[in-house]
């Protein structure tokens, strides 16, 4: 089937406000809800960030009033789209629930997107992080059940594993070294387009989210850690926005920002589930239908192209959620011990081939000097609990302990590294009795 949004009808800039009480509607049950009903909540949320903060940035710097004007009225209703998606959050699932999803759309996102992304560079790049990540919902699980007292599958519903990833100490990088090579607005495919933009916007609203709440818990370790992986999140935004190619035109990124959110609103609506979820992606749907016209126009008059050289003659599909485990058990077992290269090359290469002037070592002897934060999360449990409270794969957990055994943790080592023994033990250790 082909959706061409382009030939589509959609509503009018003009007739798309809103009642408040059809703005802030109830909440979803946080205990009923399909995971994967949530990650496109969360999802969908960034992606209405990014539309606002674009909008707002590109006013800045527009001098056209009559733009100014429809990028006014537009990005109001970005705004209000904003409100409804994310106020569907219920009052009563906790900041460690709520980043529980955030970490499984992090994982299962990134790995649908890898499948999916026909370019090799962006995808070994999607594939790095994506260990990453996995990591901080592995560090995040520990504190919801020592904070909460919850299994981490109360969120997770069993479709995405809680192992150790790449150990989040070693994710602080020279945040020049993040750097990556762009693509090429002529030669690259529409998918790749909208395959980074759908990613920027998710990890920036979790850099956001950790930002905003992570001082809303007591405990110092567990808000140093939401500042430990606020921060990956920075490098994450970092890394993946600079995939896309800086010479594309403001219109044409007009055009691309509203080409994803329709592609992501109609990933969501074929996908979803939940009845009263359903019906706002379909709703939203139209109104960003109405959104992709008003930006073709812009960008037919300021540019005198057919919009579809720009953003084809179809839809593509960036955000279908579905449990990625085989997939990243792969990647992690064969690409843990990836480093950024840090040259000039933006490439990768491996723990043991690193230089001892690698420009990320400096940053990490600094902000591990006094340990890291998401290597005592696991201490706690370990050592307060006596037990591990995920289900640990062994495999997984030797391959860790075998590059440890090989020296290969980076350098300095962070005084608070958790030892080959200790991971060791944690291997043993049987899943909690919860
Ligand atoms: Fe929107
Ligand atoms: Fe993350
Ligand atoms: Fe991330
Ligand atoms: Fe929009």
């Amino acid at each position: 089937m082909t959706f061409n949004p382009l030939k589509e009808k959609g509503v009018p800039l003009e007739k798309q406000l809103r009642s408040w009480h059809d703005i802030v509607k109830r909440p979803f049950d946080k205990h009923s809800i399909d995971c994967y009903s949530r990650t496109r909540q969360i999802l969908m949320n960034g992606i209405e960030v990014e539309a606002w903060n674009f909008k707002h940035n590109l006013a800045r710097i527009c001098p056209d009033p009559e733009v100014k004007r429809i990028l006014a009225l537009s990005r109001r209703i970005e705004d209000m789209h904003q409100t409804t998606v994310n106020w569907l959050t219920p009052a009563e699932q906790s900041v460690l629930e709520t980043t529980l999803g955030y970490e499984q759309v992090a994982v299962d996102l990134t790995s649908w997107l890898a499948q999916n992304e026909p370019d090799d560079y962006v995808r070994e790049t999607f594939n790095f992080g994506l260990l990453e990540d996995f990591d901080h919902l592995y560090r995040y699980s520990q504190w919801a059940y020592m904070v909460h007292g919850i299994n981490p599958d109360d969120i997770l519903q069993g479709m995405t594993d809680v192992v150790i990833g790449r150990p989040t100490q070693n994710h602080h990088n020279c945040n020049g070294a993040r750097l990556r090579n762009h693509y090429d607005k002529d030669t690259a495919s529409v998918q790749t387009k909208v395959n980074i933009l759908t990613l920027v916007s998710g990890e920036q609203q979790t850099h956001n989210y950790y930002a905003e709440h992570g001082m809303m818990y007591g405990n110092d370790d567990l808000r140093r850690m939401y500042g430990e992986i606020c921060d990956v999140e920075e490098e994450h935004v970092t890394m993946y926005e600079s995939l896309i190619d800086p010479t594309e035109s403001v219109w044409e990124k007009l055009l691309l920002h509203e080409f994803t959110e329709v592609c992501t609103y109609y990933n969501c609506y074929k996908d979803e589930v939940d009845e009263k979820l359903k019906a706002v992606w379909e709703e939203f749907l139209e109104h960003e239908i109405g959104h992709l016209h008003v930006a073709a126009e812009i960008f037919k008059n300021k540019e005198n192209r057919d919009p579809e050289e720009v953003i084809g003659g179809e839809i593509v599909l960036p955000c279908h959620f579905e449990s990625q485990k085989t997939y990243v058990a792969d990647i992690l077992n064969n690409e843990v011990d990836k480093r950024l290269d840090g040259t000039e090359e933006r490439g990768y290469t491996v723990i043991d081939e690193l230089p001892l002037d690698w420009p990320s070592y400096k940053v990490q002897g600094i902000v591990n000097a006094e340990g890291a934060p998401t290597e005592q999360a696991v201490r706690l449990v370990s050592t307060s609990l006596g037990r591990d409270v995920v289900v640990a794969d062994k495999k997984l957990i030797n391959k860790e302990t075998d590059l440890l055994e090989r020296g290969l943790q980076p350098r300095p080592q962070a005084p608070n590294t958790v030892t080959v023994e200790e991971y060791k033990l944690m291997a043993e250790v049987k899943p909690a009795d919860l």
